[in-house]
């Protein structure tokens, strides 16, 4: 059960106690009765707060730090946060200043309720909806953000315009996507290994791979064609670390994210012979333990007129 903690901030105990318990039973049968949303708006499957944090959380609360630097100043005003999640940006934001308020939306509800049972604090409002219609007014914010969302839009133009248009003039705005093709060490194991045994396979690792804005130089040239001044274009790192083969093939086995929804299609055959090739590369010949994996994400940011 997640709990009401400290304002403004997750307690890690309770998120590793989450973990193990997720580790332990890394099907998640708790959670059989999941929504899974996806919709003409979204190519991500989101089932469960729990398996999303499995996934990706525990990756993009550490994004989130790095973008944060990326995006200069966001301490004070009104900030949005499109595609929230489960919450790790604008938990972030909260903890960078005492007075800037944040508003996060997303369109999976399953996500929104996580995000709002981690933080009693007023300074945060969380809502369900979709970043190609979103319900602010015009002129609402004083920055706009969106990390590793924009990717999983099929019409991506369409939310970077919301984004434009709720943005007050000379409100910095900005987005990072995965560099997936390129710089996403531990998810290319994954679908370059799929794709040797299964030819189904080979079809999901061209879409993961050539998702919307994941091109050099795409996020850049989105921002411009929507309006944005000063538009620039960088590239951030992370490292994202396992403690054991356990660690990095447990989320597979979830719900949530183009990964588990490949393993989801599998037979129990097919899922044990993937789990085996994998687990190989993950070794590289050496015992099981802990392994560490280069991240990249484009990051753009410019400047509402
Ligand atoms: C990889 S997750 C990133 C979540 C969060 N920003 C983070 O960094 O942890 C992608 C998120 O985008 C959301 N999403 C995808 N398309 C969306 C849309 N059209 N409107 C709002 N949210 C969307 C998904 O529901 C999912 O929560």
């Amino acid at each position: 059960m997640r709990t009401r903690n400290k304002p403004d901030r997750v307690p890690q105990a309770s998120f590793d106690a989450r973990w193990h318990r997720r580790l332990a039973n890394p099907l998640g049968t708790t959670n059989t009765s999941a929504e899974l949303t996806v919709s003409a708006s979204s190519t991500f499957l989101a089932a469960d707060g729990d398996g999303y944090e499995l996934n990706m959380g525990r990756w993009s609360r550490r994004l989130a730090r790095s973008f944060l630097d990326y995006v200069g100043a966001c301490d004070a005003g009104l900030v949005l946060d499109v595609g929230c999640g489960t919450g790790h940006l604008a938990l972030a934001l909260l903890e960078r200043s005492a007075s800037v308020i944040v508003h996060g939306v997303d369109l999976a509800p399953v996500y929104v309720d996580y995000a709002k049972s981690r933080s009693p604090s007023p300074r945060l409002e969380f809502r369900v909806g979709d970043a190609c219609a979103l319900t602010y007014p015009d002129r609402t914010f004083d920055r706009v953000l969106s990390l590793l969302m924009l990717h999983f839009v099929p019409r991506p133009h369409d939310a970077i315009a919301e984004m434009r248009r709720v943005a007050k003039p000379g409100a910095v705005v900005a987005a990072a996507v995965w560099d997936a093709r390129g710089g996403f060490v531990a998810n290319r194991m994954f679908f370059d290994t799929a794709a040797a045994l299964d030819p189904k396979a080979v079809e999901r690792r061209a879409r993961n791979y050539t998702r919307p804005l994941t091109r050099p130089g795409e996020l850049a040239a989105a921002w411009r064609r929507a309006g944005f001044v000063d538009v620039s274009e960088s590239v951030l790192h992370i490292r994202m670390e396992y403690a054991s083969f356990t660690d990095y093939w447990a989320p597979y086995l979830g719900k949530d994210g183009p990964g588990a929804e490949y393993v989801a299609t599998l037979g129990a055959d097919e899922r044990n012979r993937l789990e085996h090739a994998v687990r190989a590369a993950y070794l590289d010949g050496e015992p099981d333990g802990p392994r560490s994996y280069a991240a990249l994400a484009w990051v753009v940011k410019g400047v509402a007129p």
